[in-house]
């Protein structure tokens, strides 16, 4: 298979217009010059009497590995041009574009991780991905695949090894899109579970990380104490990150977005009011009202599978997104994703999803996050 990607690259290479981007990326991140060995610039450089074959081999080795490093800094170099000419709610970029495998064969940016780890995901076998174990994860994936919900859901193919490592392999949701645009919400108005904030209050684990996340987006939310100790609580991270976002107020939050033109942003950190939402939501879609309903139709759906879903009865359901998947051909869908904190209730115990959460009823808020959601992309029909 190495030697078929290289010989393919030996004869298709000089299409793929790297010249462009070994220039960008040294207008934008000055990259050495020294290690631009894209085709036009090594040819010059190797000695007159090399002979023409070991010429155009050393070419073509030293594009095939430049390549790799292209694709990827070319990603980032879009992304950065994108923070410096765009107005509007792109101005603070992460990239989170992942290009797991990057292979003729497959589409580029076959996959895209817009939250979660760095390090959680792997390429696995054509539609699939890899996502690393977690016992309580595979044993909601192991109910879910017998419930009505599993219509909503990747589906789950069992765990695998590799590297040494356990896997849970499950359907890549971006499959059947061409060049999709994804948008990561966290359902609920609660991102952690009941029991982090009983050990966080017997053994507290002071944060220094999850402070300076906090004073970078509000010098002043810190209480003196935490000032002092230059650290906080996961929990008490994770409750200000509720109320600074739309997660107290509206039962969801926006986590981050990819759009076809590569572009990603993570940073809805603030973005709390209805409106606002609804104008990330606006941008998202672009205006396309096809899109637009039948995300609506999907959202009313899933509602009426959860409600029937006896899974969701039983689970507290905290940390899961829906990721809302479409392309430039009308293709739309939503899935429920990251089962990682969700879980079971203890026998007989059952939970509305709806009722405000107290401490100790475990309710978390997600069909009210969902009634927002629908509520909103109906005010966007109706406009
Ligand atoms: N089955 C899937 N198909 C396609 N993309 C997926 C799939 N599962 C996850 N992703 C992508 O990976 C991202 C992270 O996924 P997920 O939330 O499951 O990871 P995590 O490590 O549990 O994250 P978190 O920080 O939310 O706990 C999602 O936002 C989405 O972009
Ligand atoms: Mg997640």
């Amino acid at each position: 298979m190495r030697l078929f990607h290289f010989l393919l690259f030996f004869f298709s290479f000089p299409a793929f217009g790297t010249d462009r981007s070994a220039a960008l990326c040294e207008q934008l991140f000055c990259f050495p010059v020294c290690l631009h060995w894209y085709p036009g610039s090594c040819s010059q450089r190797l000695p007159e009497q090399c002979p023409a074959l070991l010429k155009r081999a050393i070419q073509c080795a030293q594009s095939y590995v430049i390549r790799l490093w292209h694709v990827r800094v070319s990603a980032f170099a879009q992304l950065k041009i994108s923070f410096l000419f765009q107005k509007k709610a792109w101005h603070t970029i992460k990239t989170m574009v992942n290009l797991p495998v990057i292979s003729p064969f497959k589409k580029r940016y076959s996959w895209v991780q817009l939250a979660g780890h760095t390090g959680s995901f792997k390429a696995a076998d054509s539609g699939k991905i890899l996502k690393r174990f977690s016992e309580n994860e595979k044993e909601c994936f192991e109910r879910l695949m017998k419930d009505p919900l599993r219509s909503c859901v990747p589906c789950f193919h069992g765990v695998v090894e590799r590297d040494g490592e356990s896997y849970i392999q499950l359907d890549d949701l971006l499959t059947d899109f061409e060049g999709p645009s994804v948008m990561d919400c966290k359902m609920g108005i609660r991102t952690y579970l009941e029991e982090e904030l009983t050990k966080a209050r017997e053994k507290p684990k002071l944060r220094k990380d999850m402070y300076k996340k906090m004073i970078e987006v509000d010098p002043l939310a810190p209480t003196a104490e935490e000032n002092a100790q230059h650290a906080v609580t996961k929990p008490r991270y994770m409750q200000w990150r509720e109320t600074i976002s739309s997660s107290a107020n509206l039962g969801f939050r926006i986590e981050g977005i990819k759009k076809a033109d590569g572009t990603c942003n993570t940073n809805f950190k603030t973005t709390k009011t209805q409106e606002q939402v609804l104008q990330v939501f606006v941008e998202f879609i672009e205006g396309n009202t096809t899109i637009l309903k039948k995300y609506l139709k999907r959202l009313q759906e899933i509602n009426v599978i959860l409600e029937s879903s006896d899974f969701f009865k039983r689970h507290e359901v905290v940390g899961s997104s829906l990721l809302f998947v479409h392309d430039g051909s009308g293709n739309a869908n939503v899935w429920l994703i990251d089962f990682g904190k969700t879980t079971l209730l203890p026998d007989g115990q059952t939970l509305d999803h709806r009722i405000p959460w107290q401490e100790g009823n475990r309710e978390d808020g997600y069909l009210l996050g969902l009634d927002n959601l629908i509520g909103i992309l109906e005010s966007i029909t109706e406009r």
